[in-house]
């Protein structure tokens, strides 16, 4: 099975992400680390864990950084709710919060892993992959590769005009992320805004024995009527479950290897993906940038494993 780390701030579209990783024989979870994001990390650290309980599979949960690198954290209740996870209501875990740092265990599992073995699914802002790669230099050779969402080309911003929530909270993170050297592939709005549920799709995920489908059902209800009254698009995209659909099934999608720099400095633009998509510079590809979906069977892939988990 695929090895990856999963560096999440749950948000409704995060737990989807986590329950369809832990549903697909094809990955092995090594663990999941939460960081300060769609809301405060005492939030998005708890909301893992009880993600985790839901799904009935036992994954080791860490706390990362409480905020972002250089800057004060800013948080999207707006979009998520109070809890980050509203729509449903879930019992407090009995699942632990683990000691260690989930930076440390980012840095252990490299070294003790075999170098290039781990994929790296960050599906919030990149403060602990950065901080890791600062403090620890030497694994970021051992990184297979980073499956990402976030940033913008087309879809230019949903936090501000000229940035993508994820890479806006830490954009000196995402920067050093980006130029780290590691294969990135770069889910950004151009593809999620795609990725959007449709009643019928809902309705089934309710319809699902057991528990996780009906609190997908729940969670996208909630998630959908942000982006209805703001996009006045129907459905809620499911960003982060993306990069997991993409280690499943990397022909679901479709985009373009190409440069990708952040900006970090912008009067207007911080935080924005600058992506050479018409490829205008001679600076290097560094990303497979993604920009299109089979949304069909994107669908019935979250449908169908989730199913599994009951
Ligand atoms: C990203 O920001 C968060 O609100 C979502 O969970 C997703 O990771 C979309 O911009
Ligand atoms: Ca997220």
């Amino acid at each position: 099975a695929q090895k990856i780390i999963i560096d999440t701030d749950p948000g409704q579209d995060d737990a989807v992400a986590i329950l369809l990783a832990l549903a697909s024989p094809e990955i092995e979870v090594l663990g999941i680390v939460a960081v300060a994001g769609n809301v405060p990390l005492a939030l998005t650290q708890l909301n893992a864990r009880k993600v985790v309980e839901l799904s009935g599979r036992e994954v080791p949960v860490f706390a990362g950084c409480d905020r972002p690198l250089d800057r004060d954290l800013v948080t999207a209740e707006h979009v998520h709710g109070k809890t980050g996870l509203d729509g449903i209501e879930l019992p407090d875990p009995r699942l632990p919060l683990q000691d260690r740092h989930g930076v440390d265990f980012i840095i252990d599992t490299l070294r003790a892993e075999p170098a290039g073995s781990i994929t790296l699914v960050p599906i919030g802002p990149l403060t602990n992959i950065a901080l890791a790669f600062r403090r620890a230099p030497d694994i970021i050779d051992r990184v297979q590769r980073i499956v990402l969402m976030g940033g913008a080309y087309f879809e230019v911003g949903n936090i501000t005009p000229a940035a993508e929530f994820n890479i806006f909270v830490d954009p000196e993170a995402a920067a050093e992320v980006f130029a780290a050297g590691v294969p990135l592939v770069v889910m950004p709005l151009d593809v999620t805004h795609k990725a959007l549920t449709s009643r019928d799709w809902v309705d089934q995920m309710r319809a699902l024995p057991g528990r996780c489908g009906p609190a997908v059902a729940g969670w996208t209800d909630f998630f959908e009527r942000f982006d209805t009254a703001k996009y006045g698009s129907e459905g809620a995209p499911l960003h982060d479950p993306c990069t997991i659909a993409w280690l499943l099934d990397p022909d679901l999608f479709q985009g373009r290897q190409i440069n990708v720099e952040i900006e970090t400095q912008g009067r207007w633009t911080t935080g924005m993906t600058v992506a050479d998509w018409w490829r205008v510079s001679d600076r290097p590809a560094n990303a497979l940038f993604i920009k299109d979906v089979d949304r069909d069977r994107l669908f019935t892939l979250i449908r169908d494993r989730i199913a599994t988990l009951g």
